[in-house]
């Protein structure tokens, strides 16, 4: 994973979103819940379309976190349904589009039925190679670095009486999407500040962008403001404004 790449804002490679804002957005219409949530499948839809031809490379969407189980058993089997139905229907645009389709988390949790769904989509869209778009499912940050080490242990089991080869990269190849590399841009939508437990390791450096836009509403204009709000950041990656200019001035 390099991060000198990307010094200089421009277009972020990696853009990561925790689509929040569904309950809300249904709550205020005096709509079920889990109304927000089909509708948010729609934004899905239309965010995915946007930031493929906006050049992004790598989409990441937070669609249901470890964490999520503790809702209400209604809406947490309402959005298994939905997960299902719409990863069935949506492969076969993402194929049209170009767009790789793999999903990252701990699947053994979900019904046979969804698991094979998932491994269908996934070998539909394989060759597909505009933009990867990874739909994180039970998946949690911190899953995912305890996750890596237990690889790390099964596949290079030396490790363990030599602590001193483990290195940045190694964990990085470890993790639950080594396809991806770090998060350049994370959005969160709904007017929240928190990471949540979403992607941690790999957006060490990643530049935040609050949306107050509830997931429902969100579209191509919201992305556009998060896209060029990011093309003005400066990135440092621990070094001073002026290293960064020099380095933008010897290019
Ligand atoms: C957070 O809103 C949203 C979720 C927990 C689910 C998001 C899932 C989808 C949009 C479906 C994704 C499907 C695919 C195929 C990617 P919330 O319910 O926490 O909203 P609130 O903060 O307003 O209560």
């Amino acid at each position: 994973m390099s991060e000198t790449k990307q010094i200089g804002g421009g277009a972020p490679c990696h853009v990561a979103i925790i689509m929040d804002g569904n309950g809300r957005w249904a709550q205020r219409r005096f709509m079920p819940r889990v109304e927000g949530h089909r509708r948010g499948v729609q934004s899905v839809r239309r965010v995915i379309e946007a930031a493929a031809k906006r050049g992004v490379r790598y989409l990441s969407l937070f669609a249901f976190s470890s964490e999520n189980w503790r809702r209400p058993p209604e809406e947490v089997s309402a959005l298994m349904k939905l997960f299902a139905t719409a990863l069935h229907k949506e492969a076969q645009a993402m194929l049209e589009h170009g767009v790789r389709l793999r999903v990252a988390g701990d699947l053994t949790a979900f019904s046979e039925e969804i698991q094979q769904s998932i491994r269908k989509s996934e070998a539909l869209t394989e060759h597909c190679d505009r933009m990867v778009l990874t739909v994180c499912a039970n998946y949690g940050g911190r899953w995912d670095v305890v996750e890596a080490f237990k690889n790390i242990l099964k596949r290079h089991p030396e490790v363990a009486a030599h602590p001193e080869r483990i290195t940045e990269s190694l964990i990085d190849e470890n993790l639950a999407f080594d396809w991806a590399p770090p998060v350049d841009l994370m959005i969160r939508t709904g007017g929240e500040q928190r990471i949540s437990n979403f992607i941690l390791w790999q957006a060490a450096y990643a530049e935040l962008f609050a949306s107050p836009t509830l997931w429902p509403d969100f579209d191509e204009t919201d992305l556009e403001e998060a896209l060029n709000w990011y093309s003005r950041r400066e990135r440092r990656f621990g070094m001073t404004g002026e290293q960064i200019q020099a380095l933008g001035e010897d290019k």
